[in-house]
């Protein structure tokens, strides 16, 4: 088949979480698929330069599903999910920081990895990690969820003192509108500082 459809793409999602076995392989081949070609979602959803920073595309108990954009020069906090997740980048590039957590509650760096465009990681539900962009290019990303990402309660730490608080999803996405921002207004000629 060709081409992308962002419901069939949640079918599918759907399909590999309801069958059970393999859940976390089966959507990775999913994402793996659509992120190998990304004119086909390119024509399917905004430009990144205008597109919303988080757009859901489905969100039940058993599975979210989330069309994400990356302004040029973001570095989110530290945050865990409390679920897997599979995230593919069909644009631009995202530097991942795992963490490892620590008695006291605190995190501390551990190892990294960065992805670029037709990439996909698989994270684990213990995972702990924040990804920056620190390119002049926007990122693209489609991230699946294997629960309901916005009402589980989740961990985001300090940067400063790598302490835990409760994560708050409206936080990070304010975050991601103010750099977008940023980015669109340098992005108008003359106005670079
Ligand atoms: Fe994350």
């Amino acid at each position: 088949m060709s081409g992308f459809g962002k419901d069939q793409f949640v079918t599918e999602c759907l399909t590999a979480v309801r069958a059970g076995d393999g859940v976390t392989a089966a959507v990775k081949e999913i994402v793996e698929q659509a992120v190998s070609d990304p004119s086909a979602i390119e024509a399917e959803v905004s430009a990144r330069t205008i597109s919303p920073m988080m757009t859901i595309w489905h969100r039940s108990d058993e599975l979210t599903v989330l069309h994400i954009v990356w302004p040029p020069d973001v570095d989110l906090f530290a945050h865990d999910h409390n679920m897997w997740a599979t995230i593919g980048i069909y644009g631009g590039r995202e530097d991942n920081q795992f963490y490892r957590r620590l008695e006291d509650g605190r995190i501390e760096p551990h190892t990294g990895k960065t992805i670029t465009q037709n990439d996909v990681i698989t994270l684990g539900p213990d995972v702990v990690h924040s990804v920056a962009n620190p390119t002049r290019d926007w990122t693209a990303a489609l991230h699946v969820y294997g629960g309901e990402f916005f009402t589980t309660p989740r961990t985001m730490w300090s940067k400063e003192t790598l302490e835990p608080m409760p994560l708050d999803v409206d936080f990070i996405r304010q975050n991601l509108e103010a750099a977008a921002a940023r980015a669109r207004l340098s992005d108008i000629p003359g106005e670079r500082p």
